[in-house]
């Protein structure tokens, strides 16, 4: 169980029913959920969700951002068991601690970690909580640890996505995949934290080793791509390089910190990279939308002896080609997966709190849109079209 300060809230949900549990009606709530490849996500108002078993926590809704990753399950460029409740960029309010559990009470405030970091596995003891062995099983199975799920619709099991399913007024997540956050933190910023800015920010501060002065590119100016821009900001990098198709993007890349834009839909930004680089590439690029031609044109402009990490979630099919002599061991790039922005959740959450307080990262100016949950699947659309860093759904 989670180790932590705070009242031991044991047995808690076994000895304190709800209201309707009393009364001995089960509790609706309203998800968005997706029941196959491209079909728009259903509004159902039948959800009924379980009390949290031992080591979980039912969480109701604060806000949810809709991430690129969402719509990557519901176009099929992400394996998704159906139906399943998605989402998973979120913060809410604990409403009920399952047994077992300590450090959580009902009120508290927390953001949605997609990866449940144990603390204790082989992974976490190494100072790599974001590959946590015991979040795997329900990243893989779109259950919670166990690989059961905690909802239904109509009497049939609902999954969830990563371990939480934001999409969803109420969700049960497991406990260890929940941060505390201070109760007066705007909970719509605290949802984009919960991925968006951790796997951003966290590719430039923790994936990558930025060196104060480095020149930077940065593919694909999203929601996360933006943070990247920021994070390597608050490394220390000298040329901050945004690319992008849509000038609105890259417009907003300046504001996040891009000293230089390319317009990849005006030229091939591989020449122009090399160009503002003296021919010699990027110290560090960073692909941040997970397509074939992105992720082979960053590494591409990586220098010799740089770093070219890769952040977008790519199609199964998608390969790195590169020759292995005259692309990897003579040119000693370094070519870096980037999962969760490597992020230790339960350090960087307050870390990235501290920085927006002291006014170094920008949260407010990545809700582009603040939505109901019925607009879900307009702000897919939003995104496809690269209109938006975040639409946010308000609870
Ligand atoms: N060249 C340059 N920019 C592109 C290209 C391209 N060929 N194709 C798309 N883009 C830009 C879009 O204009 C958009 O600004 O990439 C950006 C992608 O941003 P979002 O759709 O907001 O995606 P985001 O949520 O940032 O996620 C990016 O990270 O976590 C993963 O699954 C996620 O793979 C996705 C990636
Ligand atoms: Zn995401
Ligand atoms: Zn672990």
């Amino acid at each position: 169980m989670r180790r932590g300060t705070g009242v031991s809230t044991a047995n808690r949900s076994s000895l304190t029913p709800s209201a309707s549990e009393l009364l001995g009606v089960p509790h609706m709530s309203k998800a968005a959920v997706m029941t196959g490849i491209d079909q728009p996500l259903e509004i159902r108002n039948d959800i009924e969700v379980e009390a949290p078993h031992a080591g979980e926590l039912k969480i109701r809704m604060g806000a949810s951002g809709v991430c690129h990753s969402d719509l990557s399950m519901q176009n099929g460029t992400m394996m998704a068991a159906c139906p399943i409740v998605l989402g998973h960029e979120g913060a809410g309010t604990v409403e009920e601690v399952g047994a077992g559990v300590s450090g959580f009470a009902p009120g508290d405030h927390v953001v949605i970690s997609w990866v449940p970091q144990c603390g204790d596995c082989f992974f976490c003891n190494k100072g790599q909580g974001h590959l946590c062995e015991n979040a795997s099983a329900a990243l893989a199975t779109g259950g919670l640890l166990d690989g059961t799920t905690r909802m239904t619709s109509g009497g049939a099991p609902l999954f969830q996505m990563a371990a939480s399913g934001t999409f969803g007024e109420v969700t049960i997540i497991p406990a260890i995949g929940a941060v505390k956050i201070p109760n007066d933190f705007d909970l719509r910023l605290a949802a984009l934290i919960g991925c968006g800015v951790l796997t951003g920010a966290g590719a430039a501060l923790n994936t990558a080793n930025i060196k104060p002065g480095d020149t930077v590119a940065v593919v694909g100016c999203g929601g996360v791509g933006l943070n990247v821009i920021q994070g390597a900001r608050i490394a220390g990098a000298g040329e901050i390089i945004a690319v992008d198709m849509s000038e609105t993007k890259l417009q907003m890349a300046k504001e996040f910190g891009a000293t230089a834009s390319v317009n990849a839909g005006q030229g091939d930004p591989v020449s122009q990279v090399m160009t503002m680089t003296k021919e010699r590439g990027a110290d560090v690029a960073f692909e941040v939308i997970g397509l074939q031609q992105t992720i082979d044109q960053v590494i591409t402009m990586t220098r010799r002896g740089g770093q070219a990490i890769l952040v977008g979630v790519p199609r199964m099919d998608v390969m790195v080609n590169i020759p292995a002599f005259f692309g990897v061991v003579l040119q000693e790039k370094t070519i870096k997966g980037c999962w969760y922005g490597s992020s230790n959740v339960q350090k960087d959450v307050p870390r990235l709190i501290e920085l927006y307080k002291s006014g170094q990262l920008k949260l407010d100016e990545l809700v582009s849109r603040e939505i109901h949950l019925e607009d879900v699947n307009e702000a897919f659309d939003a995104m496809k079209t690269g209109e938006v860093a975040r639409s946010v759904i308000l609870y």
